[in-house]
């Protein structure tokens, strides 16, 4: 295991991936507070978020913060992370040997923040926390309950921010997705809940 920082959120120091050592400019660790009902997990960072430090900073953390806005949420009111912390060169996706060895880092994330929900940015978290294949565009919006680290969690899938620039199609996947999330938030917000409630 690499080093955490002193409330074990953010990792500080870590080599065990070569490849993401040789292409990272720095390591890119989790966002958001760290009482969030919603964690939302992508792949990995881009040049945007390797640049910066923070998730989803680029296009895609655009049409993510729009997506959240539309339902009535903040970006500062969710946990924003990744599967693996360092950029894969090329904007490849990981591996499987990177998922894996950043796999402790991400449980440990969702460990502390217990949310309340899930949701999974694309193929490659949708298959990493769920362990099976998944067509992401079909099954978006479902929800799942998965054990992690032996504690059951509710994973909802849905797609990646990118798949909407690609394909205009994705749009309301990726919209009824987000508004499901806010839903599910909702229902369960408890102590604090969402900004949606605010004034209400
Ligand atoms: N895509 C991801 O999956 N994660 C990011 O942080 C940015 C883009």
């Amino acid at each position: 295991m690499g080093t955490m920082d002193d409330d074990e959120r953010c990792v500080t120091e870590c080599t065990r991936c070569p490849a993401l050592v040789d292409a990272r400019t720095q390591i890119v660790n989790g966002t958001g507070p760290e009482d969030a009902d919603l964690l939302f997990v992508g792949e990995g960072p881009g040049a945007n978020e390797d640049e910066q430090g923070e998730p989803f900073v680029g296009r895609s953390g655009t049409v993510l913060d729009d997506g959240l806005r539309n339902v009535g949420l903040a970006r500062e009111d969710v946990r924003i992370t990744n599967c693996v912390r360092c950029r894969p060169p090329e904007n490849r996706d990981p591996s499987t040997d990177e998922l894996e060895n950043c796999r402790g880092y991400l449980e440990h994330e969702i460990d502390l923040l217990d949310p309340d929900v899930i949701v999974t940015l694309g193929k490659v978290p949708s298959e990493h926390l769920l362990d099976r294949s998944v067509a992401v565009t079909k099954e978006a919006g479902s929800l799942e309950e998965v054990r992690i680290e032996g504690t059951p969690r509710r994973v909802l899938l849905c797609v990646h921010p990118a798949a909407t620039l690609y394909d205009r199609s994705q749009e309301e996947t990726f919209a009824n997705a987000l508004e499901r999330a806010a839903d599910l938030a909702d229902v369960d917000g408890s102590e604090g809940g969402q900004s949606r409630l605010d004034g209400f």
